[in-house]
């Protein structure tokens, strides 16, 4: 039997534009998905028969590892599904490092690699940066091109993602979920669709990206009221591109008056918005009198975890 667990992650600036190849700044969180895997009779997870299209990530994980050994898989997550937080992207990572575990390897690249494979098999389209940041933990960076602290390089259908570590200054994010689950597959079909044909909405997408390397000097220079005035207009192109939603507007407007800035995050379309702030529980209150749920994060150092430590 092995123990495995990855974090869920927060998108601070660049989601969408990143499948296009622009860059983004993610960050893991102290919320774990968490699998116990042992070999087993049959293909079960928490006790019931693994069916085709129960449990997409995990199907399709097996199936790409190349694992021929029926298994038993226990998930215990603490991460929100379907909400911005990289869930899919935990279970996918944790489930690899168990393969890899029951092989007696640990190779982190090669589980981000074929993490993203999986991500983009289920999805359609997608970048590397949930499957990455579940993988490596703390703060992750995707440039067009290779910088210091460079991780790997993935290309897939004529983008290039030079994913980094980054080292980021602690804080402490709340984030308000919609409780609405919206599926990130379609939402990126949505905004390809309309970057095939608006200029403004490609405008849109190269924005988003200068923003994300504009956002990222700010936290460096610890500039938290220019970095909440990017996650504005981050916040501003998201809801041009048309993956916002008017409750994740509710929460941003709820959170701005005790935040220096706040944003959707992920995919949209419902899920989840962040805000940065340095009064947390009135963010938290504002949120919840809007009838979203909130909480506050940490940030999560560590990345995909084996064995006693998971
Ligand atoms: O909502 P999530 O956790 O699936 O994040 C999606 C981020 C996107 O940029 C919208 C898609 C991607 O694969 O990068």
């Amino acid at each position: 039997m092995v123990l495995a667990s990855a974090p869920g992650k927060l998108i601070l600036f660049g989601e969408h534009a990143v499948v296009f190849g622009e860059p983004a700044l993610s960050v893991a969180i102290s919320l774990r998905t968490r699998l116990e895997t042992a070999l087993s009779e049959k293909t079960t997870v928490n006790g019931r028969e693994l069916k085709r299209g129960d449990f997409p990530y995990l199907d399709a994980g097996i199936r790409r590892s190349g694992f021929g050994e029926p298994l038993s898989i226990n998930i215990d997550s603490h991460i929100p599904e379907a909400s911005g937080m990289g869930s899919s992207a935990a279970v996918t990572v944790a489930l690899l490092a168990s393969l890899q575990a029951l092989q007696g390897s640990f190779d982190k690249e090669s589980i981000a690699r074929i993490g993203f494979e999986v991500e983009l098999g289920v999805q359609g389209r997608a970048s590397p940066i949930d499957t990455t940041t579940a993988t490596q933990g703390g703060g992750i960076l995707l440039l067009k091109d290779r910088g210091e602290d460079f991780l790997w390089r993935i290309e897939k259908g004529g983008s290039v993602w030079n994913l980094h570590a980054c080292h980021l200054p602690d804080m402490k994010l709340v984030v308000g979920s919609t409780g609405i689950e919206a599926a990130t597959g379609p939402l990126v079909a949505r905004v390809r669709a309309l970057a095939n044909r608006q200029e403004k909405a490609r405008a849109a997408i190269g924005r988003i990206g200068e923003i994300t390397l504009e956002g990222l000097q700010a936290l460096r220079r610890a500039d938290l009221s220019l970095v909440g005035d990017l996650m504005r207009e981050n916040h501003a192109l998201l809801n041009a591109l048309g993956v916002g939603h008017p409750m994740l507007d509710a929460f941003v407007a709820a959170a701005l008056p005790h935040s220096y800035g706040a944003k959707l995050t992920g995919a949209g379309g419902g899920g989840s918005m962040i805000a940065l702030t340095d009064n947390a529980q009135r963010v938290v209150d504002a949120i919840q009198n809007r009838g979203g749920r909130a909480f506050v994060v940490a940030t999560e150092p560590r990345g995909v975890l084996v064995g006693d430590e998971a």
